[in-house]
């Protein structure tokens, strides 16, 4: 195997400017996942059906196609769906947001399910209303459970970000790509965006296991 990493050495900072373009979207779309999760997991549990049944389907479509073709169907079809064109950014956001919330939202389902149902009884004997429960008993109790699940959410999300590369958007992988177009050698920088994603993938993976111990002190 010949390696040779002395042409991609003046092209290393634009690679590594991606990193903070795919922790952006990354962030961005946690948190629009983590919202919608919340919303669909309580929708799930609770008593209206219809709620229960749209938050199902919901669920199911977005499990049930890939995650690519979200992608592009949300930022060709933007002009289509809400009549004007969205940019790659908010596209790519959007859509891992909109498809991290449905697998949060299962994740989230079972760790209120989780809770123990004498915690339930208790605040109901106590003559606490529903949603006044469910946000200061169960939901505090049901999140910390899941906190390493969310991680491993978060660590998903971080490796899947790399398909925003097709609808153009400049982060680690995108930027690889060009610089292997620019010097007709793509194996390099490809394995440099690999070393990078692996380290970033470490560093979240160590974070959840330091989280978890501190936990488990707690409890
Ligand atoms: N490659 C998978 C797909 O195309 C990614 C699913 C995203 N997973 C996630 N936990 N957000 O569907």
């Amino acid at each position: 195997m010949n390696l040779d990493f002395t042409q991609i050495v003046p092209s290393i900072p634009y690679i590594l400017k991606g990193i903070w373009v795919t922790l952006q979207i990354v962030l961005a779309a946690a948190a629009v996942g983590f919202a919608l999760g919340i919303i669909l997991a309580l929708f799930k549990i609770g008593r209206i059906k219809v709620l229960k049944w749209l938050a199902d389907i919901y669920t199911s479509i977005f499990r049930g196609t890939p995650l690519i073709l979200q992608l592009l169907i949300i930022y060709y079809g933007a002009p289509q769906i809400v009549g004007f064109d969205i940019d790659a950014y908010p596209a790519a956001v959007l859509a891992f947001g909109l498809n991290s919330a449905a697998y949060i939202s299962e994740v989230i389902r079972a760790g209120i399910l989780a809770v123990d149902k004498g915690q339930r009884e208790a605040a109901m004997a106590l003559g606490i209303p529903y949603k006044k429960m469910m946000r200061h008993i169960i939901l505090p109790q049901g999140l910390k459970n899941i906190l390493p699940a969310l991680m491993n959410e978060f660590i998903t999300l971080t490796k899947e970000s790399a398909v925003v590369t097709v609808i153009g958007v400049a982060d680690i992988m995108r930027r690889s790509y060009i610089v292997g177009g620019q010097t007709y050698k793509y194996f390099e920088p490809l394995l440099f965006a690999g070393l990078i994603y692996y380290i970033m993938v470490m560093g979240l993976t160590l974070l959840g296991k330091a989280v978890e111990r501190r936990m488990r002190k707690s409890d």
